[in-house]
């Protein structure tokens, strides 16, 4: 009955239904004629333990180093290294002065470091996607890592694949990449190497299936789960991401692998259950997947109260308590802390499992050098922070309050804010402006800040920076407290300014007056200007850290009004992913930029854009759809209901679309949208010629990887190249400019699992060719970019079939397609043949044809129906599930 009821929930917050091009259905639940989503099969975890113990490989001296110096620790301390504690920093771990270990200083966030005086804002993991350039990525990774460590930050916590983006309405898409695990995976990567090669430990998170904010944590009860809460009833646990195990691996844990492989220092499991379990006490995911599967030899620290329990989630993989306290604020009561020391006396807790605990968390700092010569915590961020230095247990070492750390990176910000521009309209020749010398500016997001220059929270709640002033980045705690911005208004002015210091630039910056009073009048003086500039910004209505699709914006309204009067509209949007623009077609909006979350230099950013000064070469890291509900096949699970539910376990999330998520599900379907994945303009146009398979080395490819020792990022032969694919590409304009070539696979539809995409991505690169240059792209194709996880097996397969080659300039302008069939190809080049109907170039709009899928196919099912060689089959005293074993210790 219990059961039935959980279903009928799920079933209600989940009652989206898309109809495809052949009538089949998905997200409708069990009536679906696509594959079946029986929720009972994602209900539980299996359990895996024990956990598996560092072993340092890669990491020998420093794990070596780990081990002497865990060694010498009492249990005490043993107990002190895992437990958060008050102290200066959003996470600290005490110290232990007899051994010379001051302790850790862990900040905030993934652009900046967050609390702190005298430190830069960079753009959001959403304007490198939009970049997609490596380069600018890894150099940000370097600059944050700098800036980190000159504030004496050990651990910064950052940068986030977890939203992946699954929801176009998730309040924290823009915090990570992009729905693209390829373009997430890579990006993530390189800003991990960045970040460790300047010395600081990086954090990837949020670990795993962290797709909404809404009910992120648990609620009610007496104590409801940390951060408030505290109304009386049944405790409501968190929302549970139902994720089947293929999903999981090509699509949430794919970037994680990426960040492993990259020697990524700690891992943040997340506040949500995956398939019933709580995130920070998954035995799969933790034990499983990343310490088994992926071979992570770091550490992993929950979120800030997203413990739940003590020795249960230590042996299922946590090994760090955040913040510590159950309270935040106080060093107890604490899962951790006394209670790991009274579990370990108890015998519950292995002493085993608490040094492997240790050597793990210690094992990053040893190779970073963290011992030696480590910059003092800045004295001016414990005022920041939240622990009152009264709550404080240990000693500190802070060094001098206000050390500028932002050297040069201004200088980076500003390149990458314009990098991740996307220029989605350009008619007219209306961009690049030339000279133009009647100016308007409109919209609240031209002007500066009113309110102050840090995105505290939820605007609803703090109303920070949501009514006048520029959106450089998103709030809570993925933003950054920033030293100045650039408002777009001030840089438009010095720009026109420096060429006609005799121009007008007039605006309007209040939308409510635009909308009720036009431009004319009190605004500007009554004639059109040459260029109308329009600043939009958008904030998402989910979760508290916003800033995605926001549904009920007036921006739509001020852009219609401006155009009205202004046949040269051009629209900017500053957003943090997904929107849709209802304006795009109206003939007077003559170019539209989507300028993301640019950094504090955004004003910058946007006039070395309009004035040509930087060629656009950005492109969408996801899909602009026609409609706002076009997006909801991946809904943020909500209802009324649910928001009264006296059911702990109604909260449930099942990712019935699987791996159908953004480009890949309006491709399958169908569907016709406004600007498709990777689509972005330039100044100039490029074409591509023919593309050409090489097979890398040589000898039969086996369908699954050989049997290796596992490293960190998984079995080492995933990593293998097999294939590369070149194409040339040229540059047929007259200005000099970048661009992104963009390969995307057609994969088998392997027998017996589920749809397969109709095509993913898989390779791209940044290029940038002066007029009439062309220049030969090569994309390496790993093990994995052509497999398939096969949840039978449990691995990583390569299908039979051909594999489908489609490279262009974005997911809907393929330019050039081939085929090649890995498993019958023994040597040598492959064939460059043109490819048959289903991988033919289809244009913006249209969309590609999707296979047939085999219809009446269940699906493969959740964890518990294919146990895996990892699988430890006494799991009696090893709880796997929320419940009882949350109770306090
Ligand atoms: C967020 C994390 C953050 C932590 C510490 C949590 O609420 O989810 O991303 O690192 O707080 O501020």
């Amino acid at each position: 009955m219990a059961n039935s009821l959980h279903f009928a929930a799920a079933l209600l917050v989940a009652a989206t239904t898309v109809t495809g091009q052949n009538g089949s259905t998905i997200g409708s639940g069990p009536s679906a004629a696509g594959p079946t989503w029986n929720h009972a099969d994602f209900e539980s975890s299996p359990p895996i333990y024990p956990s598996p113990n560092a072993t340092g490989l890669g990491w020998s001296d420093a794990f070596q180093q780990a081990s002497a110096f865990v060694s010498q620790l009492t249990l005490e301390e043993k107990a002190r290294l895992v437990t958060g504690t008050p102290g200066p920093c959003v996470g600290n771990i005490g110290a232990i002065e007899r051994l010379g270990f001051n302790g850790l200083c862990l900040q905030d966030g993934p652009l900046a470091i967050r609390e702190a005086t005298y430190a830069s804002v960079f753009p959001a993991g959403l304007s490198v996607a939009a970049s997609w350039d490596r380069d600018l990525a890894r150099q940000r990774g370097v600059d944050m890592g700098q800036e980190f460590r000159g504030k004496g930050a050990h651990v910064a916590l950052g940068p986030v694949a977890g939203p992946l983006g699954r929801s176009g309405y998730g309040g924290r898409n823009w915090e990570g990449f992009s729905p693209d695990p390829f373009l997430t995976g890579e990006l993530f990567g390189m800003t991990i190497e960045g970040m460790e090669s300047a010395g600081v430990q990086s954090c990837a998170k949020h670990f795993i299936g962290n797709e909404q904010e809404t009910q992120r944590n648990p609620s009610g009860g007496p104590n409801g789960g940390g951060v408030g809460g505290a109304v009386e009833g049944p405790i409501i646990q968190a929302v549970s991401s139902n994720i089947d195990d293929r999903t999981m691996h090509e699509a949430y844990l794919w970037p994680f692998q990426n960040a492993v492989h990259s020697g990524v220092s700690a891992v943040m499991c997340s506040y949500n259950r995956i398939n019933g379990s709580y995130g920070c006490q998954n035995s799969k995911t933790l034990n499983g997947l990343l310490k088994d599967e992926l071979g992570f030899q770091g550490f992993v620290m929950s979120d800030w109260a997203a413990t739940h329990s003590g020795w249960p989630a230590a042996e299922a993989g946590l090994d760090m308590d955040m913040p510590g306290g159950i309270s935040f604020v106080t060093a107890s009561p604490s899962f951790f802390g006394g209670n790991i020391t009274a579990s370990v006396n108890n015998g519950s807790l292995p002493i085993e499992r608490l040094d492997d605990m240790c050597r793990r968390i210690m094992t990053p700092y040893f190779r970073l050098g963290q011992n030696t010569n480590y910059p003092p915590i800045d004295a001016a961020v414990g005022g920041l922070n939240f622990f009152p230095v009264t709550n404080y247990l240990y000693n500190f070492t802070e060094g001098p309050a206000n050390v500028d750390v932002r050297d040069d990176h201004a200088e980076l910000i500003r390149e990458l804010g314009a990098a991740g521009t996307v220029l989605l309209k350009n008619i007219n020749n209306t961009l690049p402006l030339k000279t133009p010398a009647n100016v308007g500016v409109f919209g609240n997001d031209a002007p500066d800040i009113s309110i102050g220059l840090y995105f505290g929270g939820d605007p609803d709640v703090l109303n920070v920076g949501y009514d006048q002033g520029v959106l450089p980045v998103g709030g809570g705690s993925g933003t950054g407290r920033m030293t100045y911005v650039v408002p777009p208004l001030e840089a438009i002015k010095s720009k026109v300014f420096s060429y006609n210091s005799k121009a007008l630039v007039q605006y309007g910056t209040n939308n409510t007056e635009i909308i009720s009073n036009g431009i004319f009048g009190p605004l500007i003086y009554p004639t059109p200007p040459d260029v109308c500039l329009v600043f939009l910004k958008t904030w998402s209505t989910e979760g508290y850290d916003r800033s995605s699709l926001e549904v009920d914006w007036d921006g739509s309204a001020v852009v219609e009004t401006v155009a009205a009067s202004c046949p040269n509209t051009v629209v900017v949007t500053h957003s943090g992913g997904l929107n849709v623009l209802p304006f795009a077609n109206n003939p007077n909006v003559t170019a539209i930029l989507a300028a993301h979350l640019p950094g504090q230099e955004v004003g910058n950013s946007i006039v070395d854009i309009l004035w040509g000064a930087v060629n656009p070469s950005g492109k969408l890291p996801y899909t602009i759809a026609l409609n706002e509900n076009d997006y909801s096949f991946a809904d943020i699970t909500n209802s009324t209901a649910l928001l009264k539910t006296t059911d702990p376990n109604a909260w449930q999330s099942d990712f019935e679309e699987r791996l159908l998520i953004d480009y890949r599900h309006f491709d399958y379907f169908n569907e016709t949208v406004q600007y498709e994945f990777g689509y972005g303009l330039s100044y100039t146009t490029f074409s591509m010629g023919s593309a050409s398979v090489a097979r890398v080395g040589s000898g039969t490819i086996s369908a699954a990887p050989a049997n290796n020792t596992i490293a960190p990022g998984g079995n080492p032969a995933l990593w293998d190249m097999l294939y590369t694919v070149s194409v040339s590409v040229s540059n047929t304009g007259s200005v000099a400019g970048a661009t992104v070539p963009q390969l995307y696979l057609g994969l088998p539809q392997p027998a017996n699992e589920d749809y397969t995409p109709v095509k993913v991505l898989r390779g791209f690169e940044k290029v940038t060719l002066q007029p009439g240059e062309s220049q030969t792209v090569t994309f390496s194709l790993t093990r994995r970019d052509i497999s398939y996880w096969d949840t039978f097996a449990q691995q990583w397969i390569i299908g039979s079939s051909s594999i489908g080659v489609l490279a262009g300039f974005s997911s809907r302008d393929i330019q050039t397609t081939t085929t090649f069939t890995p498993l019958a190809s023994s040597s040598g080049s492959g064939s460059g043949s043109p490819s048959p109907a289903p991988y033919s170039s289809s244009s913006r709009g249209s969309g590609s044809p999707s296979p047939t899928p085999s219809s009446g196919y269940g699906g493969a099912g959740g964890y518990d129906d294919h146990a895996g060689p990892w699988h430890w089959s006494s799991s009696e005293n090893h709880p796997s599930h929320w419940g009882p074993p949350a109770a306090k210790q």
